[in-house]
């Protein structure tokens, strides 16, 4: 399913209507070109977690962990040299946490992902405008309350 989102303000009130539909354990990966907005969805979708660090991409951390109502892990796995990095970081300990899972470039590293997820795509249509294929993967019954974003 595909969501028009204008503009950055826009983005922002995605992001909260997103962050209305999280539970312990979700898992959103965000794909996209460099500069779709990924990381820009996860500042906004940290504000509406209560989030008060300020969140910045953890393209050379790989993960950065915030507190807000739920423990939130940022990943970004652009800048992976090669995926045995990802064995090392043990990655299912976020995944099937108690916190929320944010992916970026999640798709570069499919396998290391659990089934159940949510999928954004961004995609640039012009220069503050983004379009938002939304994915729900999860089998699992929480994720079904994101069918009300089709
Ligand atoms: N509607 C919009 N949604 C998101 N970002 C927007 C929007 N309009 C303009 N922008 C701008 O586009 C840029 C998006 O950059 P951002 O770092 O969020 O992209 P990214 O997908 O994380 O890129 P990268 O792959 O390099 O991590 C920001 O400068 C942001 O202000
Ligand atoms: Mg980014």
């Amino acid at each position: 399913m595909k969501l028009l989102v204008n503009s950055l303000d826009e983005m922002e009130e995605f992001a909260h209507e997103i962050s209305k539909l999280l539970f312990k354990g979700a898992v959103i990966i965000l794909n996209g070109e460099l500069g779709a907005g990924k990381t820009s969805f996860t500042k906004f979708l940290g504000e509406a977690l209560n989030v008060k660090d300020y969140i910045t991409s953890p393209t050379f951390s790989i993960i950065n962990i915030y507190e807000g109502d739920f423990t939130v892990y940022h990943m970004d796995f652009y800048r992976l040299e090669n995926l045995d990095g990802l064995y090392d970081l043990g990655l299912d300990d976020y995944f099937y946490s108690d916190g929320i899972s944010v992916v970026e470039w999640g798709e570069l590293a499919e396998d290391f992902l659990p089934l159940d997820r949510i999928e954004l795509y961004f995609s640039k249509t012009s220069e503050n405008a983004r379009e938002i294929d939304v994915k729900i993967l999860g089998k699992e019954e929480n994720y079904k309350a994101f069918e009300m974003l089709y």
